[in-house]
Order: structure tokens, then sequence, then C-alpha cells
């Protein structure tokens, strides 16, 4: 952990501001050390250079999330080496955008979207995940400064209302309350910031949640190095999918009859997958099957959390015809 990242860190319990006792330093790193409450008193390890704001007596509650998605990351530690998919996943966010900006990456898994935020100007990058993930977004962001990577849980945020820009990737539609966990993300922007999201959609997924979601369902409690090798299986099916799409997408367009791919079954998310090699393709498919909860979204229900919250310049859009994007910002404090 970087001493600069106290100025954003606060007690997840009472909210107070927290202090820095028995730092070992490495470089110019506190490598293992405390964060001690000013106000109740409680104390937060560091460890292994991240601080730890999930108290050991919670890890069961959060056992399966714990379990699959860190064994998912540490599998596919380098899975996102460029930022296409993040840019497109963050619309209508542009790399500009992160000039000068505080950012919180909520879920962050590898800590790879993280590198792309610093790498796009951001100031200060706070990356914090749940699960054992954070060991692998902390070797992966370790040589940029502007990144502090914490574990904690998106319940209990030990952030400060300080920063420009949140987003989340993939993480609601894993919570048992979703929209809380979203409420929770909006009160970390100051004024004018600004909230990105991404989840499943209910509208176009009927195959996955008919098909696949009942799979998940037992694929998640087994052993994950066999759910691994199985899933060799399908990524192999998929992954041939995707190159016939990209062929019929390609034919359509020549025909000047685009349009016509919405009305294939996953045809644009197939189409757009295309672009990415099998590894890529078998971290998604893997992702799918290990996820102990996953939740699909209406619109309308998207549209919902951004009015509640009292979010401005609201941009809901769909992507690929499978999920939604959302982006908003707070204009009153
Ligand atoms: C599908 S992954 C997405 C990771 C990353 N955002 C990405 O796009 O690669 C979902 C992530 O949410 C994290 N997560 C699940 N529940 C969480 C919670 N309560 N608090 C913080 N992170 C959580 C998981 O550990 C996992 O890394």
């Amino acid at each position: 952990m970087r001493e600069s990242l106290i100025r954003f860190l606060v007690c997840p319990a009472c909210s107070q501001d927290l202090t820095i006792s028995d730092a070992s330093i490495i470089g110019n790193e506190i490598k293992e050390g405390n964060l001690q409450c000013r106000g109740c008193g409680q104390v937060y390890p560091i460890t292994n250079y991240i601080p730890r704001f999930v108290p050991k007596p919670h890890y069961h509650l959060f056992r399966e999330t714990w379990r699959n998605f860190g064994f998912s990351w540490r599998r596919f530690a380098r899975i996102y080496t460029d930022p296409r998919d993040f840019l497109d996943w963050i619309k209508p966010v542009t790399p500009d955008f992160f000039k000068g900006k505080t950012v919180v990456d909520a879920g962050c898994g590898t800590g790879m979207h993280a590198c792309f935020a610093a790498e796009f100007g951001a100031t200060d990058v706070v990356a914090f995940d749940l699960s054992s993930s954070v060991e692998v977004a902390r070797e992966n962001t370790a040589h940029l400064p502007q990144v502090h990577v914490i574990q904690a849980d998106i319940y209990h945020l030990p952030l400060k209302a300080d920063f420009d820009y949140v987003y989340t990737i993939g993480v609601l539609q894993h919570l048992p309350d979703p929209a809380l966990g979203f409420f929770n993300l909006v009160r970390l922007l100051r004024k004018g910031g600004c909230l990105s999201i991404w989840v499943y959609g209910f509208e176009g997924t009927g195959f996955v949640r008919y098909v696949v979601d009942p799979i998940r369902r037992l694929t998640s409690k087994m052993p994950l190095p066999l759910v691994y090798m199985m899933s060799f299986a399908p990524t192999a099916v998929i992954f041939l999918l995707t190159r016939i799409m990209r062929s019929v997408r390609n034919r359509l367009a020549r025909r000047g009859q685009a349009e016509l791919l919405r009305r294939i079954p996953l045809g644009e998310y197939l189409a757009y997958m295309s672009q990415f090699n099998f590894h890529y393709l078998h971290n998604s498919i893997f992702d799918q099957l290990i996820a102990p909860i996953t939740k699909y979204f209406h619109r309308q229900e998207v549209e919902n959390w951004f009015r509640h919250a009292g979010l401005k310049n609201v941009e809901i859009s769909s992507r690929n015809q499978i999920s939604w994007r959302g982006f908003g910002q707070r204009v009153e404090v």
C-alpha cells in the first residue's frame, strides 16, 4: 500500500479516518502493517501490500464467491491485454475522460482494467475486490503508482465519497442484493462524479437463462479444476460458432442487410466475440459456469436504479443485445 491511499480511506464500520501503524516499508510501499480507526479503534491489517477490510470471520459468508472467482482470476491472470472490451463495457466513456480523475474499479478481478484506467491518465485508481483475486490484481498493477488495490466488500466499503468516476463491470449480477451494491457505489461519487455499470440483460438471454443457468447451479459447486477441464469442450464449440457468425455478419453487411444479425439468437454477441482468441473466450465461458450467483436484469430495472439514485445525464444502452451498460452523473451532493 502506498501512503497516499490513506486520504481515500475510512473505517467501514464507523466512517472515521484511519491511521497507519506498525508499518514495515519496502521501497516506498507498506508491505505489512495496520490501519487503525480513530473512532472505534478497529484494526485492519495490511498484508502483502494490500489493506484487508473483509474480517476473517466473514469469509464463510462469501465462501463460494471467494473460492470460485479467486481460482478463476489466478487461472486467467493476464486475460485482458488490450483495452477494447473495457472501452466497450464503459461506453460512452472514452480514454480522454480518465485524465486527472480519481477512479474506483469496483470488483476489479485481475486489476487489468485498473491498469488501463491509470494508463489513460487517472491520478488515482482504487481497485477493490472481495476475493483472493486481489493478489493477482496487486501483481498486475504493482508497476503503476496510481493504482491502489484493497480487499473489500461492496456492502462494507472503506472509501470516502471522493471519486470522480466509479465503474463496475460484471459484478452487480453476482451479488445477493445488486441494487444495494449499486447504491453503495453511487455514494462514493463526489458532486459531478460519474458511474458506469455493465450487467447481464434479461432480454435476449433466454438460452443462457434456461440452458446454461441450470448447469451453472451444478458446476459452481463442483471441484474447480474439473470444471476448468470440462469447459474446454463448450468453449471449442462456441469458438467455432463465433467464426461462423463473423462470416455471416460480413456476408449480411456486403448485402446491406446487417440488421438481420439481430434476428439470430446471440448473433451479435457471437460475432462480437469473434475478435478475441480462444483463451479469452475460455475465460468468459468458465466465468459463466463458476459464478455462485448470477442474475439477469430488465432494462427498466437498470433505468430505475439510476433514477432512484438521482443520477442525471443517464445513458442506458444495449451491449450485443444481451446485456446493459449504464452511465450516469451525480449532480447533487
Ligand atoms: C465476473 S467478475 C468481474 C471482474 C472484473 N470486473 C472484470 O470485468 O474482469 C466479478 C467480480 O466481483 C467480485 N465480487 C463478488 N462479490 C463481491 C463483493 N461483495 N464485494 C466486492 N467484490 C465482489 C468477485 O470476486 C469477482 O472478481
